[in-house]
């Protein structure tokens, strides 16, 4: 049977599109559809991709536990307490990835998690076991147990594009980003451990879910950008902010994909709703070098000194987001990105 060809198919395709409406609603920033009382937990909180989410989760009248790394520290609660709804649905929980105990008690009480925080830390540090590499792959572990212990029905984890296309050559017949996963030896001799803390979370994660049983969807941003709700920046604006300085640092050999906070947020509630999303999701509105995307943003802002950079070496991909757009994810552009991103960095201070 047809939907739309008898008059039950009339009545379903109505209340999709009723559905749709109050998605596209809330995609606009007004309130959305509210899962009034549900309680759901978000790691990293504090973060620059967390605090959207917490924002939204907020708008849309869950009950939101957000953990950061430390209560006494203005920088990680202000930016949160003073978002609306927080007053009311909003409780702030300390933890250590690497502490069980203090995610025990963030996730009690929870129907759903979202594991956001894993270090974000591109450039090189002197102990990439200990800084990246424990509280990434641990810290999910840790996080999935507390989890399926609190009887937990979705937890969706943060992992991100660098877990699919950090690698020298993709083969050529990829049809769909969510086939591939990152080089290991490649990041090894290469010491890009960022990508690889978050390609073995993300496996990890995996072999959780199969073996424990436990519900596990991921979304994979690419680049995140836009308009920052903390106080500091994490890295991807951070890079994005030394280019107004003149800055030439590049991620080496590397397509990156572009996209929103307010899109990664969206997504991370789009998979949790939609019990039908399964496996991984790239989440970016577009994908191109990092160089064209520095050219854009000289040819945006001409009194500024962005540099040019030098073309990337891979072949180019032509990988979407499919996924999360048949979900109804509609992404902002990135012209749109650049020019909120710049705004909010200018409003705050860090470039003038
Ligand atoms: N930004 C991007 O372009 C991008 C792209 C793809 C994926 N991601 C992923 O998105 C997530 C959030 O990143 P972000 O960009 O929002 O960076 P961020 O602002 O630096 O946020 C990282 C969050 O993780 C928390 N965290 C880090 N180590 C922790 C630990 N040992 N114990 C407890 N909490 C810890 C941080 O807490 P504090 O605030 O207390 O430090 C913070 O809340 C990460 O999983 C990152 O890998 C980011």
């Amino acid at each position: 049977m047809i939907f739309g060809q008898t008059w039950l198919g009339g009545i379903v395709t109505s209340f999709l599109l009723f559905l749709l409406s109050k998605f596209h609603t809330s995609v606009s920033g007004e309130s959305g559809m509210a899962t009034e009382g549900e309680v759901v937990c978000v790691t990293g909180g504090s973060g620059c991709i967390g605090s959207w989410l917490v924002r939204l989760l907020l708008d849309r009248g869950y009950t939101v536990h957000a953990t950061v790394q430390d209560l006494k520290d203005e920088s990680e609660t202000k930016h949160l307490e003073s978002l609306e709804g927080a007053e009311t649905r909003l409780r702030l929980f300390q933890i250590d990835l690497l502490d069980y105990g203090s995610i025990v008690s963030a996730v009690k009480g929870c129907a759903g998690v979202f594991h956001v925080a894993s270090p974000n830390i591109i450039h090189q540090v002197p102990d990439p076991q200990k800084q990246l590499l424990d509280p990434a792959i641990k810290g999910t572990i840790n996080v999935l147990t507390a989890a399926k212990e609190g009887g937990v029905t979705r937890v969706v984890v943060t992992s991100s594009m660098m877990a699919m296309t950090t690698s020298p050559n993709l083969p050529d017949d990829i049809v769909e980003a969510e086939d591939c996963w990152t080089d290991i030896e490649y990041c090894k001799q290469k010491g890009l451990w960022y990508p690889i803390s978050k390609t073995l979370a993300e496996k990890a994660a995996w072999d959780f879910s199969k073996e424990k049983g436990l519900d596990v969807v991921v979304v994979n941003p690419g680049m995140v950008l836009g308009p920052v709700i903390p106080p500091r920046l994490n890295a991807s604006m951070l890079l994005f902010s030394n280019l107004f300085q003149g800055s030439t640092e590049a991620p080496e050999d590397l397509f990156m994909g572009y996209v929103h906070f307010k899109d990664v947020a969206l997504a991370h509630i789009l998979v949790y709703e939609n019990k039908s999303a399964t496996g991984r999701h790239l989440c970016v509105d577009s994908v191109s070098n990092y160089s064209d995307l520095v050219a854009k943003i000289a040819e945006l802002y001409p009194e500024y000194k962005v540099p040019r950079l030098p073309k990337d070496t891979q072949p180019g991909l032509t990988l979407g987001s499919k996924k999360l757009m048949d979900l109804g994810l509609q992404f902002i552009p990135v012209e749109q990105i650049i020019k909120e991103a710049v705004e909010s960095l200018k409003s705050k201070g860090f470039i003038s």
